[in-house]
């Protein structure tokens, strides 16, 4: 078994685990690492450089994969790898550019939201380009006895539709962004408000800025305002980790319990690449 070292990264969550090689870790490392994972929610592996076989690899052994619902950035012979990248060959993107710009759990707007997230840092520009993640669960927990009340049994409705979400004021780089959207999104998806974690028994607040549109059975007028107070938590930087991405970094997300922002911020001609697998989780509840 190898010397597994796990260490905190912030007093809000995140902890560096040192002593592995993710490419090959025996079946109880690798259930000491899960185990963290549940705990502190992210994990960062530095020195890692798992091509995208192994980054694969090392994915399905948290479960099933979950494909993204947009082909077009699915690496071409490994096609469980989507590209976040700002590289432009050719005058074309060679991967998403500007992934999880807004916060957000990855595919809640699915019935079967992603359980964990896996990023395996490629390129790291000199500046900018950075990751944050806010603990949901901390979240939740420091929510006033009333608002607990107040959103108890209350189930969000989640939309990957942008032209549909008030809150997503930017440009994106679809030239016709209605008919993008209207395309490739799902049917809405209703997920509650606060959900379990299936492991850990843990509750965590369970909406976002970027997918949460609504809420079922609540007029606009009630609903937005109760949404704007649950994204407030978010600006309390005492819930939130923010990692600053070396070349080799593998870092892991229980998405359940946590969500998460790419800062942006890269200036051409400098790059950053990433490699993105997910795994497929539980119907929320
Ligand atoms: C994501 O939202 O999945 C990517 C986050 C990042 O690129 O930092």
């Amino acid at each position: 078994m190898s010397q597994m070292v796990v260490t905190p990264l912030s007093d809000a969550l995140g902890a560096e685990v040192t002593g592995i090689d993710a490419a090959n870790l025996d079946d109880a490392t690798f259930g000491r690492l899960r185990d963290a994972l549940h705990d502190n929610i992210v994990l960062a592996v530095r020195g890692q450089a798992l091509d995208p076989a192994a980054q694969t690899d090392f994915t399905r052994r948290f479960g099933e994969i979950q494909y993204h619902i947009n082909s077009e950035y699915k690496m071409e012979d490994q096609p469980e790898v989507l590209i976040l990248s700002t590289e432009i060959i050719d005058g074309k993107n060679v991967g998403i550019p500007d992934a999880g710009s807004d916060w957000h759990s990855d595919h809640s707007y699915v019935d079967r939201p992603t359980a964990y997230t896996i990023l395996q840092s490629v390129i790291v520009p000199k500046v900018g380009g950075d990751t944050e993640w806010v603990n949901m669960v901390t979240a939740y927990e420091t929510l006033s006895d009333e608002m607990k009340a107040r959103i108890d049994g209350l189930i969000g409705i989640h939309s990957f539709n942008r032209t549909r979400n008030p809150r997503m004021k930017r440009p994106t780089r679809h030239q016709n962004e209605a008919e993008y959207y209207a395309e490739i999104s799902p049917p809405d998806a209703f997920h509650p408000i606060v959900r379990t974690h299936p492991a850990t028994g843990r509750k965590a607040l369970y909406v976002s800025p970027r997918f949460t549109i609504g809420i079922r059975d609540m007029i606009e007028a009630e609903a937005q305002p109760l949404l704007d107070e649950l994204f407030a938590q978010f600006a309390n930087r005492d819930l939130v980790y923010h990692h600053n991405w070396r070349p080799g970094d593998l870092v892991m997300w229980d998405n359940r319990q946590t969500l998460h922002l790419a800062c942006g911020g890269v200036i051409a001609p400098e790059v950053r690449r990433l490699h993105r697998t997910t795994v497929l989780g539980e119907i929320p509840f």
